[in-house]
């Protein structure tokens, strides 16, 4: 069997050797001697074979197709059933809701991104001004602080640049956060304020002009402070700044001191 388009003269010529070398008396003997029967003798022999090759490896592949078919068809089955609820109802939590990766998407995206306040820390743990303590919303480290005027500010604990961790401390004080890998510098507030060769080196690298680094800082998120409790949210959607003022109008009146007689 030559390749396409091979030209007749070759195809002849490569015939005519093996025809010649099928003749030779040491292969007559061998093949004799493996009760074999040359294959490329003659172009009809060697189509002959090459046709019930084929059709024995169809039937080989149509039957492995059939299983493959099978054991995804068992394998939907099986997890149809695992993630069946349990006929008890709600009082029965199954065990791959806690590690359905779908499910943790979800629940990243619309309880610890969505419109909900996350707790994060107590504003006790930042004593002072230029203090910081380290947090998460859901999965995304989250670094809160406290500048130099008092007020509180969070912000994704994730460098600008590659993504590395911003804050290693679990807590502390500083006047500013200086990313470890490349030396890009933030405020307080997460105010990206200094990005190391800004302008290259040596004419060579370096930001475009028209960049803006307080374009690039890292997410920020919303705080909310309640009896001492400090609280952040990514969403900018009133619903979510309505439901601490009902929270606040719902706390508890301080019990009143009693009067000595
Ligand atoms: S990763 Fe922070 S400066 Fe490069």
């Amino acid at each position: 069997m030559a390749p396409p388009k091979t030209p007749q003269a070759v195809v002849d010529k490569i015939n005519a050797d093996v025809n010649e070398a099928l003749r030779q008396s040491d292969i007559v003997q061998r093949l004799a001697q493996l009760s074999a029967e040359p294959i490329g003798g003659t172009p009809q022999a060697t189509a002959a074979y090459m046709r019930e090759e084929i059709e024995r490896w169809h039937k080989v592949i149509k039957a492995a197709n059939v299983e493959a078919r099978l054991i995804d068809a068992r394998k939907d089955a099986m997890e149809a059933t695992a993630h069946r609820w349990p006929e008890e109802g709600l009082t029965r939590v199954p065990y791959w809701v806690y590690s359905d990766r779908d499910l943790y998407e979800e629940e990243q995206a619309r309880i610890f991104r969505g419109p909900t306040w996350n707790f994060l820390c107590l504003e006790a743990e930042l004593p002072g001004p230029n203090s910081y303590r380290r947090s998460n919303l859901g999965a995304m480290p989250v670094v809160v602080t406290r500048d130099q005027d008092g007020t509180l500010h969070a912000f994704e604990n994730r460098c600008a640049h590659r993504g590395s961790l911003l804050v290693l401390n679990e807590s502390g004080e500083a006047r500013d956060i200086i990313c470890v890998y490349h030396n890009w510098s933030y405020d307080l507030a997460g105010n990206l304020t200094g990005v190391a060769f800004r302008k290259g080196l040596g004419g060579k690298g370096g930001m475009p002009a028209q960049c803006r680094p307080e374009d690039h800082g890292p997410r920020k998120l919303r705080l909310e402070t309640l009896s001492g409790l400090v609280f952040g949210t990514l969403s900018a959607r009133r619903a979510a700044a309505r439901a601490i003022s009902r929270a606040r109008d719902r706390r508890p009146h301080p019990p009143r001191a009693c009067a000595r007689r």
